[in-house]
């Protein structure tokens, strides 16, 4: 199959990249290195010389060399991961992340439906569902920003479903709850050496020593111990999500959305406690005042997902923490 990965130098998109050619599958991918390095695509050069092709995109600007990836390339599905993802960020430069989420989606569909490729896959995010009162969140919860980075994952998806409803794609939104880890063979991983927001690489930063201390970002939340309950899911699993999302889409029409989250709900202390007792590394930490736009809990009702991918989970916490830690204890340089 041929499947052009936006955001293909990213954690998730290379990734999956990553995956896609180990099981002989043609990649494009594109990126411009916002929020990634040029060595993850050279990486993946290395290793699978014949069926990679990468190209550096800025999706935000509209251009024809878009247009023309995707009219000689012709892909059976896109996978489009590229987006910006800090959500302090967001708050901070609003229409930076309206502009590069948002505007790049746009041009991404409109060089679709003039190539006539129909076929797509959407990295929305649990985000989407703000303070959800419903635990665990089904794909039918409320939707509610919570942050600039929320409200351009519910727009994006909004105008994917306006398009698939007329005829000009047909779209599955994945929304991801919280992926950690790194593949077994370690050629991609999530960076943690420019400051990170999600919680494991922060872990993994006082792992590498690169910080003395983990900041736990409030232990005063109405949850089993104070902190913070996120439901975290192996990269493994999320990017299986994905190549059964595709089985999926290449068979039916329109949109559809699914959860990819385990159903597990895990605080920050059982995660730092996971991390410790599998990888034998103190984690120091420090109670800090809560950070704006978090929320108490959030975690998936993944049946939809188990009644129409047939994909479920299989990773467990240990195994997620493991992976994570072998995927940088040996890229320390950054
Ligand atoms: N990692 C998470 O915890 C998480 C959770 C939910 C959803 N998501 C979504 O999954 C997707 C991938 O996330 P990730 O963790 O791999 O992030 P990442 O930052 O590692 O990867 C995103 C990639 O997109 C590229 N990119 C950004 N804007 C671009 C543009 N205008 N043109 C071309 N390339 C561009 C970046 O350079 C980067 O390589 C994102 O859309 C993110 O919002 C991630």
């Amino acid at each position: 199959m041929k499947i052009l990965v936006t955001g293909g130098a990213g954690y998730i998109g290379g990734t999956f990249a990553y995956e896609a050619l180990k099981n002989n599958h043609k990649v494009l991918a594109l990126d411009n290195f916002s929020n990634s390095k040029p060595e993850q695509i050279d990486n993946l050069k290395n290793i699978f010389e014949k069926n990679f092709e990468f190209f550096e995109i800025d999706l935000s600007i509209q251009s024809e060399q878009l247009s023309n990836c995707i009219k000689e390339f012709k892909p059976d599905v896109i996978v489009h991961f590229a987006g910006l993802k800090a959500v302090g960020e967001s708050q901070k430069h609003p229409i930076k992340y309206w502009n590069n989420n948002v505007v790049s989606s746009i041009n991404l569909i409109e060089a679709m439906a003039h190539n006539e490729v129909k076929k797509l896959i959407f990295s929305s995010s649990a985000t989407v569902y703000g303070d959800s009162d419903q635990q665990p969140i089904p794909e039918t919860a409320e939707i509610k920003s919570m942050s600039v980075y929320g409200s351009t994952k519910i727009a994006v998806e909004r105008m994917f479903s306006e398009a698939a409803r007329v005829g000009v794609i047909d779209v599955v939104s994945l929304r991801y709850f919280n992926p950690v880890g790194a593949h077994k063979e370690k050629i991609i991983y999530e960076n943690p050496f420019d400051l990170p927001n999600n919680l494991m690489p922060r872990i993994i930063r006082v792992a590498l020593g690169i910080d003395e201390e983990l900041q736990i970002l409030g232990d005063d939340y109405e949850t089993r111990d104070g902190s913070g309950e996120r439901d975290y899911i192996h990269i493994l699993d999320l990017i299986a999500g994905h190549f059964s999302a595709i089985e999926f889409i290449l068979k039916n029409n329109g949109e559809s959305i699914f959860n990819l989250g385990t159903g597990v709900s895990t605080s920050v202390y059982e995660l730092i406690k996971t991390f410790e007792s599998t990888n034998s590394i103190k984690i120091p930490y420090r109670i800090c005042n809560r950070r704006p736009g978090d929320v108490a809990k959030c975690y998936a009702d993944p049946k939809l997902a188990l009644n129409e991918l047939n994909w479920q989970a299989e990773y467990d916490l240990s195994e997620m923490c493991k992976d994570a830690w072998l995927g940088v204890k040996d890229n320390e340089s950054g």
